[in-house]
């Protein structure tokens, strides 16, 4: 008898999750100087974590021999302050992406509904099916979520409705008014996962707490990984209901988030002036892209976060074009999207480079 005859079928049925390629395996495949190299696929912070969440981790791993505070006290009362909720309103995760997988082992069982966007971020459909649910997959409109249609798509064996806005992979995102009706309008049957990933680079992102402070089951995640550049610490948080929290502290592992992203992710929310830079910079590298792929005659998606869709024609093509001259992009074909490239915003040096190499590709074919 073999494993896979033993498997739990749901693991079988799970979509694979395609990571950006880290530049150092990138060199080692195609011989190139990892120096050399940018990686604008991932939706990563070009400027790095804030310098003050740096010394904040380096200082942390001088303790590196104790566990973490499982808790996460430090940071749920800091996030407390900042949001104007209780504590103990606040879940902590090995990035936000284990919030998810959290929220599936809470909430989901075989058979349930979960209603999501078509493209979406890929981790929904694979929580769903882990847990032997059923993607209820509702296409965009104008690459955006189309909250009637989702709305539309809920009956009563919905349990889950995940809307992500700005959505990934398309950067777009839905009007604040548009969300919170939505969020109104669900019944109570049904709990909405409103995933923040990028609502930083929005300069007035929706607000959906007095939704929550009404008790509506809203579960709001957000990640210490884009815009505060702490993508390779993990750390994610989530906010809702005392009572969602706790059920979701029921399925957290003790020590999910290590003591040294906890403290840069502390530090990283002290440095709001860098977090505001990095805004600010993303406008500037957006447009510059956007005027870039304009120039080639590419046909781009006006995107809210810190990436951006292009139509190229053959986007594997391209991917694999570029990647050869050092600049890694995200084809997007397993989300549908083979035509098109998600750039990550960089520096304007980087966005400089990768519309040169864009440049050259059309000059080649
Ligand atoms: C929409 C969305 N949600 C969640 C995540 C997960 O972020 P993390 O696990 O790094 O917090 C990502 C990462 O790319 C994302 O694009």
């Amino acid at each position: 008898m073999d494993f896979s005859s033993l498997v739990n079928p749901s693991v079988l049925s799970q979509p694979v999750y395609e990571p950006g390629k880290p530049i150092e395996e990138v060199a080692r495949e195609l011989g190139l100087d990892p120096a050399t190299i940018i990686k604008l696929a991932s939706n990563e912070n070009p400027f790095g974590p804030s310098p003050r969440a740096v010394a904040a981790a380096r200082s942390a791993l001088e303790q590196g021999q104790l566990y973490p505070d499982g808790g996460c006290y430090a940071l749920r009362h800091r996030l407390a302050r900042k949001w104007d909720l209780g504590p103990e309103q606040f879940v902590i995760g090995n990035g936000s992406n284990e919030i998810l997988e959290l929220i599936g082992h809470a909430f989901l069982r075989p058979g349930d509904d979960v209603v999501m966007g078509a493209p979406a971020f890929v981790v929904y459909k694979l929580v769903t099916l882990l847990f032997a649910a059923r993607a209820v997959e509702v296409p965009l409109v104008r690459h955006g979520h189309d909250l009637k249609a989702m709305a539309a798509a809920i009956t009563p064996k919905t349990k889950l409705v995940f809307v992500a806005s700005p959505n990934n992979p398309t950067g777009v995102a839905n009007p604040a008014a548009d969300l919170v009706a939505f969020a109104e309008s669900l019944p109570d049957h049904v709990i909405l996962v409103y995933d923040e990933a990028y609502a930083e680079y929005l300069e007035t992102p929706p607000d959906l707490r007095p939704l929550i402070r009404a008790g509506r089951k809203i579960i709001a995640l957000r990640t210490f990984s884009k815009i505060y550049g702490l993508a390779s610490l993990r750390v994610g948080y989530g906010y809702a209901s005392a009572e969602a929290v706790r059920l979701l502290g029921r399925v957290r592992q003790p020590f999910n988030v290590n003591a040294i992203g906890q403290a840069a992710a502390l530090a990283a929310l002290d440095d709001e002036a860098f977090a505001e830079r990095c805004r600010r910079e993303n406008r500037a590298g957006l447009a510059q892209l956007e005027a870039g792929c304009r120039e080639l005659g590419l046909e781009c998606v006006p995107s809210d976060a810190n990436f951006m869709l292009v139509r190229v024609g053959q986007g594997a093509a391209a991917f694999d074009a570029l990647q050869r001259r050092g600049v890694i992009v995200r084809p997007v074909g397993s989300y549908g999207l083979p035509e098109w490239l998600r750039l990550t915003v960089g520096t304007r040096e980087q966005n400089e480079r990768l519309l040169g190499e864009l440049r050259r590709w059309q000059g080649s074919r």
